[in-house]
């Protein structure tokens, strides 16, 4: 078997719906500001009651279900979250208990927005060195609950949900190779202060909140991009115009629009979500191939470029023949 190759993808995304408009009772925006900084119309908002894993599980039963893969079948299940369920244990042993299967290696991966291309690498490593046949990636987040709701300049921009892909070994074409990169020094561009080790300031309830400096984090996300879209297709040979769909991480509309540009792929080839579902981390890959792969756009054959940026920073892509 000389590849792991996606044979099923899933979604899933909380059944309210909250809109910029809604924004603009909560703090001092508009629905104007959002939609032209960020291309952001609406997002999926979890129920009180609602948890990571429960996200994830909705997920993975689609993609089970699209890949004809029983889940007695899966060897292997990724998390990428940064908004797990607890401390531990990991939210992908909860899913693999909620699948009724176990025996096999479960685990999560916090890369921030960048969680799903890190986990699909380690998952085509396992699967090409025989250590799986059959891997289950989940990318899921519930960002509402790390939101400062007061900040403007942060609170508009995320949303909730759950994507999954279940990965197979395969003698036919799939993932063709995967790139992770961090560069630790811009841990206070973008950062969730309060930790377990670090503790929860008391007085700053903000330490427990997303804290961003979004200019800075603009920029670097869009230089990185770039650099590693020439890297994933220089590593394989391969021109930009071979590129059937961009599935980009879903930050903001303007960072899709650069790096489709630094591509010079038309933007009816980049597969965008952020409009429908803001920034849903390290969820808003998977999601994206989901929606793609279900309204018939990505098609058996077609060579995507998947590629994410984080906090960390964290930065990693993936070249995929479907
Ligand atoms: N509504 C109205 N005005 C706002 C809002 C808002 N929601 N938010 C900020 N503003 C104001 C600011 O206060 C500022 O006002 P001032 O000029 O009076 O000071 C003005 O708008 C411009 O603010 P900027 O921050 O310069 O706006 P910018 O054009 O950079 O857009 C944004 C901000 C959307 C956050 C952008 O910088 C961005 O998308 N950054 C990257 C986010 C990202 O990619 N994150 C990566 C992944 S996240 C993860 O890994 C967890």
């Amino acid at each position: 078997m000389k590849y792991a190759r996606i044979t099923g993808t899933g979604g899933y995304l909380p059944k309210r719906v909250m809109t910029n408009k809604d924004f603009e009772a909560i703090v001092d925006t508009s629905d104007e500001w959002i939609r032209e900084r960020t291309g952001i119309i609406r997002r999926h908002i979890a129920a009180d009651d609602e948890k990571t894993s429960d996200m994830g599980l909705a997920a993975a039963r689609e993609a089970l279900q699209m890949a004809e893969t029983d889940a007695k079948d899966v060897d292997l299940i990724i998390v990428a979250t940064s908004t797990p369920d607890k401390v531990f244990p990991s939210t992908a042993c909860i899913v693999q208990r909620r699948l009724g299967i176990s025996g096999f290696a479960a685990f999560d991966v916090n890369a921030a927005c960048s969680g799903f291309v890190y986990a699909l690498d380690i998952a085509n490593r396992f699967v090409r060195t025989g250590g799986s046949k059959c891997a289950l990636v989940i990318g899921a987040e519930i960002y509402s609950r790390i939101i400062n709701w007061n900040d403007r300049g942060t609170c508009v921009l995320f949303g909730d949900g759950a994507g999954a892909v279940i990965l197979q070994a395969s003698d036919e074409a799939g993932i063709l190779s995967t790139h992770s990169h961090a560069d630790g020094q811009h841990e206070e561009l973008l950062h969730v202060p309060a930790g377990i080790s670090s503790g929860y300031d008391q007085v700053r309830q903000e330490s427990a909140f997303i804290q961003m400096k979004g200019h800075e984090v603009f920029r670097a996300a869009v230089g990185v991009l770039g650099a590693i879209a020439r890297e994933t297709l220089t590593a394989n040979n391969v021109k930009e115009s071979d590129i059937a769909w961009l599935i980009p991480h879903q930050a903001n509309l303007r960072i899709i629009s650069a790096a489709a540009k630094k591509l010079k792929l038309p933007m009816d080839r980049v597969v965008v979500t952020v409009d429908e579902h803001a920034n849903t981390s390290s969820a808003s890959i998977p999601l994206a191939l989901d929606v793609a792969v279900r309204d018939g756009r990505i098609k058996r054959g077609d060579l995507l470029l998947l590629e994410a940026f984080g906090a960390g920073f964290t930065w990693g892509s993936a070249l995929v023949r479907f």
